[in-house]
């Protein structure tokens, strides 16, 4: 007991020098190692050569033989000396400072043994050294900045927990408490094990992005320690904030006919979120099948272009709905209205809704011909349309409802002057700049027979010489008809008239289509010398239009009548002798050859002349009188008997000539003229008892004939038909043409005339002697019914010739 407390008061003394705090504690530990060998309670961190204990003292060793008995301190295994004993005090002293942590860690209690061994004789005594925890490690954090995060989504009251602070103390030394600065989001929570932040205020990334919060650890130990750590906690985001648009409704007004990617509209959503949860994609909300691909949204920048064909006619508005989406898909929505503004961009359409074509040029003015309509597309300004035609034309639009139009016409047509119109109808509208369309109306004037067939010329004239052959062509008349077709289609024909009595068909023939003119017959200058005809010119129409002309046939001369002697008498066939007076003397007129020519001007101008006379010299001619005259005075020496020829030639070229021969008797009376019966008896010997015998019985035949004529004509008056049975047929052809017409049925017309020329002169005669069988018409079919009275007349010219004959010859005696 007593070493014991040497022991202790030699820890006691101990404990006063270096830790007069754990005293008490100390002094407990001792009084444990009252039951063991020996044991020794010392503080840690005692520096080296501190004295543990009096071991000698403690253990009632003799000091002096402890170095004999080489008393000394062994260690079990190989651990560090931590002690070692002063042989000549008996003390056990500290050889290295020794740490509790390092040797015990956290065992509650810390000892170690040691052995101290002693020989001759050998002792073993246990020394048994308790170490005392001394506060000396501060509470301490694995690091000084703890990083955490939590999504601000994070619930309040989650828990979040934090490795707790160590400290290699133990017991009271150790970790006590801990201790969190003030914020607003987290509490602490400390369990017996384990150290949490709760959260009591839920997180919001968007007020506070990060926060520091410092937490201490404390221990128990005096004086006491702390050990802190920054818990740095960085606020994730959730995405707790939809997309948010900068306006309900976007309106953009949009041009039509924008090209591709003309920028619209630009949308913009705003998210307060980060990140992805910030990323706001734009789209379009429902379209629309039609709306599909007219628009187009950047999902970026939210511009919205045109990718399709703005069209205002086909829509003149937008509606569409644009979606907002952050990455993690909350969406918000908003309206964009798109304004399409009208463009002009549709001409304005004409269509002919209804036309009569062709129109009758007849048709009077303002008559309507056709219908047009005009439409436009576009609207407003753009859709007013003004329609016009073309000025020359003899049209007017004449505006109706609507846009309706009628056609009219505003004078009167005229086929024949415009036959078609190309109508061009222009329609404008009033944008900006104006369109225009333009249609051609084709209109044809439909004919009318409104113009009578004229003629080329006011009249006609054609010179034709006689003796033409039938058939030949005299002239050509033509008529132009502006008219269309067979209203236009002139025929020609001869107007019925009568040319000397006798149908004009008679004469001319005119060809229906060409209008060439023939003669029917040969024409006789010597009857008559022009006519005139009247041709028409129609036209095929219904009714037809007609109009004539008059064509005057003139026929000219041909030198196609000899002259023709009226006295003397034709040669070899004349009694005629003149007397010429003995006494004439020279100039005197003899006689005079009468001749005359049926033709006229040159051809009918004579010219006498003596080709053959017995005494050349006596007698002379005058060229154009035919007087013949003596030359000279008649002389006893010159023959009785002068005989002369003569020719008449006329002026014609050829001439045609006559002869005829003239006897002179130079002679005052024809009775002395002895020679005269041998003249007559030269030539003809018997001629005068021919001429009695003749003569008797012409007589008779005359007076019976007269006597049958009486009797003819009594019957005639009674049955005058009976008597004219025996008519003769004389076919047409071998009638002078001058002295026969045939007309269309044939039938002879005309007079017969006969015209002698008995005396001296030219047509204009003295002495006329006509006769006509008739001063009507005859009406026999190609017949000439001669009466008797024709044979009579003829008869009786044939007598007067002979008597007249006679005459002369008996009267020269
Ligand atoms: C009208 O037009 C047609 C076809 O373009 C043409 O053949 C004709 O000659 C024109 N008529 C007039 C009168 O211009
Ligand atoms: C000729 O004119 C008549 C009216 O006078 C008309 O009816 C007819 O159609 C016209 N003929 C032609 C071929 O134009
Ligand atoms: C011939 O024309 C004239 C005037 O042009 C007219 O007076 C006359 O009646 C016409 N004659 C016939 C037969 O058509």
């Amino acid at each position: 007991m007593d070493n014991l407390f040497v022991r202790n008061k030699g820890f006691s003394a101990l404990r006063l020098l270096f830790c007069p705090i754990l005293c008490f504690a100390s002094f407990i530990v001792t009084l444990h190692l009252v039951h063991g060998d020996l044991s020794y309670s010392i503080p840690e961190e005692m520096k080296r050569g501190a004295v543990i204990g009096n071991i000698a003292k403690d253990l009632g060793l003799d000091l002096r033989t402890l170095s004999s008995r080489k008393a000394r301190v062994d260690f079990e295994g190989t651990r560090k000396r931590y002690c070692d004993m002063n042989l000549n005090t008996g003390d056990l002293v500290t050889s290295e400072v020794i740490d509790r942590e390092s040797l015990c860690g956290k065992k509650p209690s810390c000892v170690f043994k040691v052995d101290l061994v002693l020989e001759n004789p050998l002792e073993l005594h246990r020394v048994s050294l308790h170490i005392q925890d001394v506060n000396d490690n501060s509470p301490k954090f694995k690091k000084d900045l703890i990083e955490m995060e939590i999504r601000e989504s994070a619930d309040k009251g989650n828990r979040f927990s934090i490795e707790e602070a160590h400290d290699a103390d133990i017991g009271q030394n150790a970790v006590q408490r801990y201790n969190l600065q003030k914020n607003d989001n987290f509490i602490l929570a400390v369990d017996s094990n384990k150290v949490e932040l709760v959260l009591e205020n839920t997180l919001d990334r968007e007020k506070q992005k990060e926060l520091n919060l410092l937490l201490t650890a404390l221990d128990g130990g005096s004086p006491q320690r702390s050990g802190n750590v920054v818990i740095h906690v960085t606020v994730l985001d959730a995405n707790d904030n939809a997309p948010v648009f900068s306006q309900a409704v976007y309106k953009a007004s949009l041009p039509e006919n924008s090209p591709p990617d003309t920028i619209v509209i630009k949308v913009s959503a705003t998210d307060a979120d980060e990140g992805v949860n910030g990323d706001v994609a734009y789209d379009f909300g429902h379209l629309s099948d039609e709306d599909i691909n007219v628009f187009s949204i950047d999902p970026k920048t939210g511009e919205i272009r045109v990718s399709g064909v703005i069209d205002f006619e086909e829509r003149s508005s937008f509606e569409i709905r644009v979606e907002a989406k952050d990455g993690l898909g909350l969406t918000s929505y908003a309206k964009v209205i798109i304004d399409v503004s009208d463009i002009n961009d549709n001409a304005p359409v004409i269509y002919l809704k209804s036309l009569t074509n062709p129109i009758p040029e007849n048709v009077s003015p303002g008559t309507e011909v056709g219908i047009i309509n005009v439409q436009d597309e576009d609207s407003e300004n753009n859709r007013q349309v003004r329609c016009s035609i073309q000025q020359n034309v003899p049209f007017k639009l004449v505006p109706s409802i609507k846009n309706y139009y009628s056609l009219v016409t505003t004078g009167q047509l005229d086929r024949e002057l415009v036959s078609d119109y190309n109508i061009t109808v222009t329609a404008t509208d009033e944008g900006s700049p104006p369109l225009s369309s333009f249609k051609t109306v084709q209109l044809s004037v439909a004919d009318i027979n409104d113009n009578p067939p004229v003629f080329e010329e006011q009249s006609y004239s054609a010179y034709v010489t006689e003796n033409n052959k039938p058939g030949s062509t005299l002239c050509s008349v033509s008529a132009r008809d502006p008219d269309w077709r067979q209203n236009g289609t002139v025929i020609y024909s001869l107007l019925p008239g009568e040319v000397n009595g006798a149908p004009v068909s008679s004469y001319l023939s005119v060809n229906g289509d060409t209008g060439v003119i023939h003669a029917v017959r040969s024409f006789d200058y010597e009857q008559f010398r022009s006519f005139k005809v009247h041709v028409m010119a129609r036209d095929n129409g219904s009714p037809p239009l007609s109009s004539n002309v008059t064509v005057s046939v003139f026929i000219s001369d041909v030198n196609d009548n000899s002259p023709q002697i009226l006295y003397p008498g034709p040669e070899g066939n004349s009694f005629m002798t003149e007397l010429v007076p003995k006494a004439a003397h020279g100039g005197s007129l003899v006689s005079k050859v009468i001749a005359v020519d049926a033709d006229s001007g040159q051809n009918a101008w004579l010219s006498y002349h003596i080709v053959k006379s017995s005494d050349p010299g006596l007698f002379t001619i005058g060229l154009h009188s035919g007087e013949i005259r003596t030359q000279r005075d008649i002389s006893e020496s010159d023959s009785m008997k002068q005989n002369l020829i003569v020719s008449v030639k006329d002026n014609g070229q050829p001439s045609l000539s006559a002869t005829c021969s003239m006897y002179l008797l130079i002679s005052d009376n024809l009775a002395e003229v002895p020679e005269l019966k041998d003249i007559s008896y030269d030539k003809n010997s018997k001629l005068t008892s021919y001429l009695i015998i003749a003569l008797v019985s012409v007589s008779t035949f005359f007076l019976t004939f007269i006597i049958i004529i009486l009797g003819v004509k009594f019957c005639r008056r009674r049955k005058p038909r009976l008597l004219f049975d025996g008519a003769v047929a004389i076919p047409s052809a071998y009638l002078p043409p001058n002295y026969a017409d045939v007309d269309g049925t044939g039938t002879l017309r005309s007079t017969y005339n006969y015209d002698a020329y008995l005396t001296t002169g030219s047509r204009t005669s003295d002495f006329k002697f006509v006769t006509s069988y008739n001063d009507n018409t005859l009406p026999a079919d190609q017949t000439l019914r001669k009466s008797p009275s024709d044979f009579l007349s003829r008869y009786v010219l044939s007598l007067c010739n002979v008597l007249k004959v006679g005459w002369y010859f008996y009267a020269i005696p």
